[in-house]
């Protein structure tokens, strides 16, 4: 019936005569300049980003018409782009700014930019096979795992960013330590439940992998923190023997290298000493601070990361790649192949032409079509160099010292975290009146709201031990010193304003 139905479609479309299309642009010249036009306007757009606001409120009229249904015949590409520059330009995210510090975020560069626009336009699929693309994407891997001291022979993979990379890693551990096969029979066919071990201040994403892995969330086992948001290893030791005792079955550590929280690096060398004692996994999220390794002087805060089964990183926050690029690597390459390869006989390599290769990328990760991510990073790292990023990560960490010490020096600011790396958190706290902690919670909220509002400061807020603060990510290579003395200026003057206005 399918190919009576499907003869019947072509034979009508012969009849009709129905003329050929292509997506391709009729004018190619016309394509050529709105094209040097969008790059043009881009690269201003960046030049001149100091001089706009941050973040502005999106007006009414213009999500109306990001709301108009699905059109059915086009527009011009200049007509398409020109409702690109004035519903979507004016209203960006804000993270390509210098004073942008809220979460952790990079900014990008040109370079990476146009990398995207190249990847695109090959439209390379990164799944595997014999072409240019998959060779950049393994030069990349080598490199993070020599940026990271990782051994030559681990494996690797270029993922969407920090949630994913966790993600490949921790469905790594469980399969390989869970004692049977999982792959085969599923979680929740051992023994007993499968345990892994982190600590309070760790990403979320890590809770989200282990219920996205079907272990749920009572696998987590959230560990105590020291007074420097470290994990405390007292407290895991003793965590790991109550679980056994209930007849659960331990098998990974989570270590951070830089929390999202306050920038904490957990003690890397004794997490790793207890994985091998007890033959666990040790996995490291270094999404944020793995890359301080490029940096000399920073390099002992993430001794023993170099021992971890596997680690995540993102390159799309301190390596400034364009979002989306995180990577994660894997020690031994056979444990992170066997979790997820599966080659069906229509994606059969290895052989001849195009699909050789005896491992394609596809078989180390859940994707099967993957795009060319590796190209924005390969360009930036051939352009800038790994001293000179390396030499930016520790500018921002120096910036964030000199923003603790700011603080510390105007008696109107409170720290609330030591200043490790590139996060501080802090709160304003007027020294005339004394305000309790839920009334100073909402005006540090308030402060923050009216930062972002006013363009001035992109910053975030957070809760460290009860207290709403305000947390200043330095993840920036824009960023330079006067930003934060504008900035201190400005959150004591807002401050300010909202005590007189609300009453003290
Ligand atoms: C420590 C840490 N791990 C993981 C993630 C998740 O990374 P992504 O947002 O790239 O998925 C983040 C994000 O900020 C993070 O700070």
């Amino acid at each position: 019936l399918g190919v009576t139905k499907g003869f019947l479609i072509v034979n009508r479309l012969v009849d009709a005569q129905i003329a050929e299309e292509t997506l391709d642009p009729q004018d190619w010249d016309a394509m050529h300049t709105l094209a040097h036009k969008m790059v043009d306007d881009m690269l201003h757009y960046l030049h001149d980003v100091r001089e706009r606001p941050i973040w502005q409120p999106i007006p009414a009229e213009v999500k109306e018409r990001l709301q108009t249904p699905v059109p059915h015949e086009g527009t011009s590409a200049e007509a398409a782009y020109q409702d690109f520059s004035e519903l979507v330009l004016p209203y960006p995210m804000g993270n390509i700014h210098p004073r942008f510090w809220a979460w952790v975020m990079g900014n990008s560069t040109p370079l990476g930019m146009m990398g995207d626009m190249l990847a695109a336009g090959l439209n390379s699929n990164l799944g595997g096979g014999e072409h240019g693309a998959t060779y950049v994407e393994a030069q990349t891997l080598d490199w993070c795992k020599e940026m990271l001291g990782y051994p030559a022979d681990a494996s690797g993979l270029l993922v969407s960013g920090g949630s994913m990379a966790n993600l490949v890693g921790l469905a790594i551990a469980r399969n390989v330590k869970a004692g049977y096969d999982v792959r085969q029979h599923g979680v929740g066919a051992g023994a007993g439940r499968l345990m892994f071990y982190a600590s309070t201040e760790t990403h979320s994403c890590v809770q989200r992998a282990l219920e996205v892995l079907g272990l749920g969330s009572e696998s987590l086992h959230k560990i105590a923190v020291n007074d420097d948001c470290t994990i405390n290893i007292a407290a895991l030791e003793a965590a790991i023997a109550e679980d056994r005792a209930k007849g659960y079955v331990p098998i990974c550590i989570v270590g951070n290298a830089g929390t999202v929280n306050t920038g904490a690096y957990d003690d890397l060398e004794r997490l790793a000493d207890i994985c091998q004692r007890e033959n666990f996994w040790f996995h490291v999220d270094g999404a944020i601070g793995a890359l301080t390794r490029l940096a000399p002087e920073l390099r002992p805060l993430t001794d023993g990361m170099e021992r971890a089964d596997s680690l995540a990183v993102d390159l799309h926050k301190w390596l400034h790649a364009p979002i989306e690029a995180g990577c994660t690597l894997v020690r031994h390459a056979d444990q992170h192949y066997h979790t997820f390869t599966l080659t069906p006989e229509y994606l059969k390599h290895g052989e001849r032409g195009l699909a050789s290769g005896e491992r394609w990328f596809s078989d180390f990760g859940i994707q099967l079509s993957r795009g060319f991510r590796a190209l924005k990073i390969w360009l930036s790292i051939k352009e800038q160099g790994i001293d000179k990023l390396g030499r930016l990560i520790a500018q921002n960490v120096h910036q964030v010292r000199y923003l603790a010490e700011r603080i510390d020096a105007q008696p109107d600011l409170e720290r609330m975290s030591p200043a490790i790396s590139n996060i501080v958190c802090f709160r304003y706290r007027p020294s005339i009146s004394a305000l309790d902690d839920v009334r100073l919670g909402s005006i540090n909220k308030e402060i923050v709201m009216r930062l972002q509002e006013s363009g001035h400061t992109v910053v975030s807020t957070t809760t460290l031990n009860g207290a709403e603060v305000i947390r200043v990510c330095i993840n920036n290579h824009r960023t330079v010193t006067d930003d934060l003395d504008v900035f201190v200026a400005e959150v004591v003057r807002v401050g300010g304003e909202i005590v007189a206005e609300w009453g003290g």
